[in-house]
């Protein structure tokens, strides 16, 4: 039986697609959650009442329910502190929770993002410890990053190639056949453990790193009064230039991975230049489009001290309902700073309160700021400011 410890956007996906072929449990310490999935309600919006009804998941927040299970997969948060260092509390205590509840001869299977060597030389003492079984003998380990995409409903789980790795051959083959069966694009095999964690991390970091330069060049061109956009529209028509965006780089993943890989970097005795750079420069951002706001607003005669600005979008990306890490609340908290009055508009948010403002269209505002291009915008009354990107 299979056994997913992590039920979010990563981690349901999977249980479901699992749960149409055999029997899952999926285990998560948080009970609401729970609470909602055995309702077949996920408020991740990822899936439908029907497409959790058709899965054949029990869902637990009892850590035993993991022991009846031969084939566990991890996917927990990999977030960072406040100081922008890998927090693996998260993982370790999955790791802990597995470990009291392993039967011997399962193999695990971690999905969380990490930096390369941290499943095989953080999470394995943890579960040899919390189980006193040996890994290699009593039970095997194995990775398979995620490569979902939140709220897009055409590379889903099954469509995109899955990278898998074992710490044998063995294990290998068994997580590739198991991941065969749901992954209709196949899989990959990574020679090793750390390969595969490396691969997950710097498809990410070269993303950020992209995004930095567009963003690095949209600097540059605001300063020469030219349409960044009708740059690289130019650009493209190049057969080898790389169309990328600048853009607000928030979420879990994209800002948040080149940290843990600059982190083993640096424990190695290398300080990495370009990925901290790029994570320097895509964190400015918000500053600097917000400098951006008050200036275009001046130059309107608006009066910013009380200013009524509503900011349109307020997740990390259109089209979905995450705010975690979302740059957006940065720029509303700049804008607050100056002394204007914010509110912030999305309505896939369903809260009342977004980072602590108002989710309301008001009337007449003095200005409007787009920062996400949700697809329900083009519909909105108002005409927007900047950020449209
Ligand atoms: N969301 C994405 O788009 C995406 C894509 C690729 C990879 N990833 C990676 O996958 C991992 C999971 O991300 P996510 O977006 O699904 O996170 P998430 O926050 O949506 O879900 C994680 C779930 O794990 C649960 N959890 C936390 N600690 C636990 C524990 N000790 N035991 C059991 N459950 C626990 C939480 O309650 C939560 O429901 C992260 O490493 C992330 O970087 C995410």
């Amino acid at each position: 039986m299979i056994c997913v410890v992590g039920l979010g956007y990563v981690g349901l996906p999977l249980a479901v697609r699992f749960g149409l072929t055999e029997k899952v449990i999926g285990f998560d310490i948080n009970s609401e959650r729970i609470e909602e999935l055995s309702k077949n309600i996920d408020s991740t919006g990822e899936l439908s009442a029907e497409e959790l009804e058709k899965a054949d998941i029990v869902f637990s927040t009892n850590p035993k329910s993991i022991s009846d299970s031969d084939f566990i997969i991890v996917a927990v948060p990999t977030p960072i502190d406040e100081s922008k260092q890998p927090d693996l509390r998260p993982l370790l205590s999955a790791s802990k929770i597995v470990g009291q509840n392993l039967k011997p001869g399962a193999i695990v299977v971690f999905e969380s993002t990490v930096y390369p060597g941290c499943t095989e030389g953080d999470c394995v003492p943890v579960i040899e410890k919390e189980s006193g079984l040996s890994c290699g003998t009593d039970f095997k380990i194995g990775y398979s990053p995620e490569r979902m995409n939140p709220g897009d409903k055409v590379h889903t789980v099954d469509k995109v190639v899955k990278v898998v790795s074992g710490m044998d051959a063995e294990s290998l083959d068994l997580i590739a056949t198991k991941y065969e069966k749901i992954i209709s694009a196949g899989v990959h095999r990574a020679d090793s453990i750390k390969i595969a964690e490396a691969a997950k991390i710097i498809e990410n970091t070269q993303r950020d790193i992209n995004i930095a330069l567009m963003n690095e060049l949209k600097i540059i061109f605001d300063l020469l009064d030219i349409d960044w956009r009708k740059v690289i529209e130019a650009s493209v028509t190049k057969w080898n230039f790389l169309e990328f965006s600048p853009g607000l780089v928030g979420g879990h993943c994209i800002g948040v991975d080149p940290y843990y890989l600059a982190d083993i970097s640096k424990r190695l005795g290398h300080s990495p230049e370009i990925i901290l750079a790029g994570r320097k420069i895509n964190d400015y951002m918000a500053k600097y489009e917000t400098s951006r706001i008050i200036r275009l607003m001046i130059d309107k005669d608006i009066k910013i001290k009380g200013a009524k600005v509503v900011i349109l979008g307020a997740t990390f990306k259109p089209n979905v309902s995450d705010i975690r890490n979302s740059k957006v609340c940065d720029v509303a908290h700049e804008l607050a700073s100056y002394g204007c009055e914010v509110n912030i508009y999305d309505p896939h948010v369903k809260e009342m309160k977004i980072f602590g403002y108002d989710n309301e269209e008001i009337e007449s505002p003095d200005f409007v700021v787009k920062a996400v291009n949700h697809d329900i915008f083009e519909e909105s009354r108002y005409d927007y400011g900047i950020m449209d990107s």
